[in-house]
C-alpha cells in the first residue's frame, strides 16, 4: 500500500503534533475503546484500567509512540513494524476486528486535539495510515 505525497504530509503533520503528548493521548485513545467497546478489556486483565491510570498513560504511549515511529517508515510499513507484527500474531493474538476499534478511538482522540488540522484529506490519510498500520499488524496470523 502507498501513500500519495499529500496523505505522507498529513500524516507527518498530525503524528509531528501527537510525538510531544503520546502518553496523554494514548491513555485517552485506550480510556474511549475501554469505555466504548468494554470486551476489549479482555487482553488487558493484568492493567489497573481506571481513569488516568499509569498502566494507560504507560501503554497508550506505547501505542501512540509506535505510531509516531511508523509516520517515519511510510515506505516501509511492513519492515519497520515487523516485531510489533510479531508479537501481536504470536504472542497476543489479539483478534483483529479489535484493532477497527482501536483504530476509530485513536481517531476520535486526533480529531477531537487537532481539529483545526483535521480537515477531510487528513482525516482520510490518517484513517488509511492506521488502517494500514493494523493491516501489518494482523497480516501475519496463522
Ligand atoms: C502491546 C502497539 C493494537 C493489545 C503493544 C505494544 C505496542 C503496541 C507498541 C508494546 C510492545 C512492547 O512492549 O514491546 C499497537 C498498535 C496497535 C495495536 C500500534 C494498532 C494500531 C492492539 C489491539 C489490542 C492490543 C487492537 C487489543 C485490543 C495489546 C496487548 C499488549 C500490546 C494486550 C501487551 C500489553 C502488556 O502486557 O504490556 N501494542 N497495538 N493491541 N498490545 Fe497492541
Amino acid at each position: 500500500m502507498t501513500f500519495t505525497d499529500t496523505e505522507k504530509a498529513a500524516i507527518v503533520s498530525i503524528l509531528g503534533k501527537v510525538s510531544g503528548n503520546v502518553n496523554a493521548l494514548g491513555a485517552e485513545a485506550l480510556e474511549r475503546l475501554f469505555l466504548g467497546f468494554p470486551q476489549t478489556k479482555t487482553y488487558f486483565n493484568h492493567f489497573d484500567l481506571s481513569h488516568g491510570s499509569t498502566d494507560l498513560q504507560t501503554h497508550g504511549g506505547k501505542v501512540l509512540g509506535a505510531l509516531v515511529e511508523a509516520a517515519k517508515h511510510l515506505d516501509n510499513l511492513e519492515g519497520s513494524l515487523s516485531k510489533l507484527s510479531d508479537l501481536h500474531a504470536y504472542n497476543l493474538r489479539v483478534d483483529p476486528g479489535n484493532f477497527k476499534l482501536l483504530s476509530h478511538s485513536i481517531l476520535v482522540v486526533l480529531a477531537s486535539h487537532f481539529s483545526a488540522d483535521f480537515d477531510a484529506t487528513t482525516h482520510a490519510a490518517l484513517d488509511k495510515f492506521i488502517a494500514v498500520v493494523s493491516h501489518v499488524l494482523t497480516s501475519k496470523y496463522r
